[in-house]
């Protein structure tokens, strides 16, 4: 039988190699010759090291399995799929998994990430070859149709961007790859660079051909050292099949990529500063305009994208725009992969339409907090994302609706805090991660987030908690409205949002119930 033990960083985190080398082990006592294949991980990290164990009825998984565990799980007969008690069923059976609309998401935990035969045997690179028959323009225009929005967090149009690039004129277009994930909670883009490699660069691929860049990098964070192997690796076997280079699959086209590492600052996350990064510099925020998309990377037009963007684009292709653009609501159309974290119960990747109440995500769909306690709040869109306050949870996700609550989707990250999490000290967080962080070019940020630290320990300490607080509120909307960039200027929203929904936290007397 073929047995999936995955690969990815999160379940070698909980074991899955030490869990992979005992099975080995415990198949070749018995004689028994399986294939072992190490997927990716499904995203539902709460049963990993699950093992999966292809039989009649489909895939059946076992989790969370511990090395200790594979003896008695061989003994039960798990390679006929047999029961057990971390028998959790036919895997794509499971509730998490099938409310699910996995798009960009299709293929993870089920393939094999560095098979080529495995993932064309599941729809890859049939995007890429539509986009070929269509040709530069008409791929830009099915980008534009299917609505996709920019999912590291600012939603413009990727199409639209796309068209722009294609129109400056310029000998040398390139496309980035923005794989800087540093949002609190967030791992989508590492998960399929580990889980799903080929679809990114068939993304990327479909990137240059459509605005006519022959280049392309992915800027990746230096947090993910196996995303980065595996890139390479598959990068390696794409070129070898023909799919990147000069002839790609005989159409004359050209395109290839290359892997980059960050050195781990958040603000290299901010598109401007990830260019200069790229070019062997500091990480210091550009003044926009001019926009990337005219003068990017060595001063040439550049498409640059969220990872989620580009591994989105293959599906939309491959399906048509319309296809992508149905699922959705309002201005917010396809699917979004959720990424639930923290003090959650069941903790993994949701890909789903957009529109999905914030509270089903947290409760029905994540389960709860996991210590059992009551949600006090959560922290969309990563550490310079507004707290959401329990009455907020039957906001949609849906860029709009967030950003009519003063808060933000971001990169899709949700973060769970429960009743015991002190609304001041992670105000005081938010405002001591900027100071960190901030690359010194502006004022606003550099100097306003360490005057909002000392603020904020002043308040905290009760020494003129009113004059404070109103210090704070005009610092906030100073680095709000001044700042160059997101780093500076989003902070104020963790820090206002935290202050407006728990004042009882910084200090204020306890409301008395109406
Ligand atoms: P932005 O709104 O200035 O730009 C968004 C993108 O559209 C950029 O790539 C920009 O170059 C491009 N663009 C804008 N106008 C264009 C035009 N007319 N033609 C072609 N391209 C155009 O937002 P920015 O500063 O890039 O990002 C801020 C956002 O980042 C925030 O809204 C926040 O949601 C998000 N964010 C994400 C984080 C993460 O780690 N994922 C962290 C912090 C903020
Ligand atoms: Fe740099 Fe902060 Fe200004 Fe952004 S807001 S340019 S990170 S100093």
């Amino acid at each position: 039988p073929r047995i999936f033990v995955p690969n990815d960083a999160t379940a070698v985190a909980c074991g899955a190699d030490r869990v992979a080398r005992k099975l080995e082990a415990g198949l070749a006592a018995r004689g028994v010759t399986a294939d072992i294949t190490r997927n990716g991980s499904r995203g539902l990290f709460w049963l990993e090291p699950l093992i999966e164990v292809e039989t009649e009825r489909g895939r059946v998984g076992y989790g969370p399995v511990k090395p200790s565990d594979i003896e008695d799980l061989l003994h039960a007969g798990i390679l006929h799929g047999a029961d057990h008690p971390l028998c959790v069923g036919v895997v794509d059976e499971i509730p998490y998994l099938k409310k699910q609309t996995r798009l960009t998401f299709a293929r993870i935990g089920i393939i094999n990430p560095l098979s080529l035969t495995d993932y064309k045997a599941h729809g890859g690179y049939r995007g890429l070859e539509r986009a070929i028959t269509l040709g530069p323009s008409a791929t830009v225009e099915e980008v534009v149709e299917s609505g996709l929005r920019g999912r590291g967090g600012a939603g413009f149009p990727t199409g639209i961007k796309w068209r722009t690039v294609a129109a400056a004129p310029a000998d040398q277009r390139y496309i980035v790859c923005n794989a800087d994930e540093g949002d609190s909670g967030t791992f989508a883009d590492r998960l399929i660079m580990e889980a799903d490699p080929f679809c990114l660069i068939e993304g990327m691929t479909i990137a240059g051909l459509a605005v006519g860049a022959t280049k392309g990098y992915v800027y990746c964070r230096s947090e993910y050292p196996l995303a980065f192997v595996v890139m390479e690796k598959a990068i390696e076997k794409a070129r070898d099949a023909g799919l990147l280079g000069n002839n790609i699959l005989g159409s004359g086209l050209a395109f290839d990529m290359e892997m980059r590492m960050g050195a781990g600052a958040y603000v290299c996350g901010e598109e401007t500063a990830l260019l200069e990064s790229l070019e062997g510099k500091r990480g210091l925020v550009r003044a926009k305009p001019p926009l990337p998309a005219h003068k990017g990377l060595f001063q040439k037009p550049t498409v640059i994208n969220n990872l989620v963007s580009l591994a989105t684009v293959p599906v939309i292709l491959d399906k048509g725009g319309k296809y992508y653009r149905d699922f959705g609501m309002g201005r917010s159309r396809g699917t979004m992969p959720i990424q639930i974290a923290g003090n959650v119960k069941y903790g993994g990747l949701f890909e789903t339409a957009f529109g999905i109440p914030l509270g089903e995500l947290v409760y029905d769909i994540g389960g709860g907090t996991a210590s059992g306690r009551p949600v006090k709040a959560v922290q969309a869109g990563g550490p310079l994302g507004a707290y959401l306050p329990t009455h907020q949870f039957d906001t949609p996700f849906d860029y709009e609706a967030f950003t009519a609550k003063d808060a933000l989707i971001g990169h899709g990250g949700l973060v769970v805090f429960d009743d015991t999490a002190d609304m001041a000290d992670m105000a005081r967080f938010a405002m001591e991660f900027c100071a960190h962080e901030s690359c010194g070019k502006c004022t606003p940020c550099r100097i306003g987030s360490t005057r909002g630290v000392e603020t904020l320990d002043k308040v905290m300490a009760g020494e003129k908690r009113e004059q404070n607080l109103a210090l704070l509120t005009d610092l906030c909307h100073t680095m709000k409205l001044g700042s160059l960039c997101a780093l500076g200027g989003f902070t104020p929203y963790p820090v206002m949002s935290a202050l407006n929904h728990f004042p009882e936290d910084f200090g204020a007397a306890p409301k008395l119930p109406a």
